[in-house]
């Protein structure tokens, strides 16, 4: 048992999963309904035993949902040139709305160069080019997962965000800089003051300490301490490190006594992260069968 005295609310993602993915199926249903079949396509490069092992909880999870999953399995040594072509048959595959590339992939292999071949209307992670200058612009579109996901939990859990300082630490692409671009965007449950630190600002804790609503975007365990926390703040722990199967989280659990409202050690921003994955593939169908 932890010694820890937890005073904070606990921001659960499992309820925030479990209504987006309601949501999903119903959807699917609909397109199924309408004589479409919601399909989302995995590749999987290379015999990683994590990655094949998360590739098929999410095939799993898609044919709960009631999509079908064309899978490729290329093989450790596929080149950049292999990768391309699967990814351009899955462009092409009108019957394929959207397609998930597995990662990380093999060192010799660059999956940003991929993710540029890759359709972005079926760019169900979000993170192609032309899906982030959509975020850039307020243009709809797939939104990166993560960052939509913690959008969506604080909204779940009531936490108010428009006209709150943000403070998030980490500019990263998958997390920070999205994340950031999407708080900041005039809605009820983003128009947020934003701020990003990271190590261009060695003084972060000055700005952590005073935001209402703090993000850990760094992959740096243990990085955000009690210290950096102001009292009665909302943590939320995006940021983590993996060693082999060990998850170690950017915010110390010691946070929870002086924060008002933390996610989770595990189950926060995990299971909204995968929800997202599944609403921007429902999305795709829907824009395909002009049902959006
Ligand atoms: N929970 C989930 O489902 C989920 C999903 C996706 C990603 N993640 C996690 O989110 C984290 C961020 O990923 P990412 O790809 O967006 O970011 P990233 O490319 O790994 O960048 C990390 C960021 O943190 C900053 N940083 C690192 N060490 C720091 C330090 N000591 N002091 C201040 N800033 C520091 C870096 O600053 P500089 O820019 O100055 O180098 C950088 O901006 C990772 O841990 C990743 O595993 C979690």
């Amino acid at each position: 048992m932890s010694s820890v005295e937890t005073t904070a609310r606990i921001l659960s993602g499992k309820p925030v999963a479990d209504q987006v993915l309601a949501e999903v199926t119903e959807a699917v249903q609909a397109l199924r309904a309408a004589g479409v079949t919601p399909a989302l396509a995995t590749v999987l490069v290379g015999d990683d035993d994590a990655s094949a092992g998360y590739i098929r909880i999410k095939q799993r999870q898609a044919a709960e949902l009631g999509f079908v999953s064309p899978h490729v399995h290329l093989s450790a040594s596929a080149s950049q040139a292999d990768l391309h072509a699967v990814l351009a048959d899955f462009n092409a595959d009108k019957d394929v709305h959207g397609v998930l590339v597995q990662h990380p992939i093999p060192g010799h292999l660059d999956y940003d160069r991929a993710l540029q071949v890759l359709d972005p209307d079926k760019d169900v992670d979000g993170m192609h080019p032309v899906n982030m200058g959509r975020l850039a612009l307020g243009l709809p579109g797939p939104l990166p997962c993560t960052p939509a996901g913690i959008e969506a939990l604080l909204a779940y859990h009531g936490v108010p965000v428009s006209g709150r300082e943000v403070v998030i630490l980490g500019r990263g692409a998958t997390l920070g800089r999205p994340l950031a671009m999407l708080l900041a965007q005039k809605r009820p449950t983003a128009n947020a003051a934003v701020t990003v630190v990271h190590t261009g600002v060695p003084d972060w804790p000055r700005y952590t300490r005073r935001a209402e609503i703090l993000v850990a975007a760094a992959g740096v365990p243990g990085i955000i301490q009690p210290e950096h926390v102001r009292p009665g703040a909302v943590v939320v722990g995006g940021g983590v490190r993996y060693e082999g199967r060990r998850l170690l989280p950017d915010v110390d659990e010691s946070c929870a006594a002086v924060a008002g409202a933390i996610t989770p050690r595990v189950g926060g921003v995990g299971p909204t992260t995968v929800a997202m994955l599944f609403r921007n593939a429902v999305r795709a169908a829907q824009r395909a069968a002009g049902m959006a």
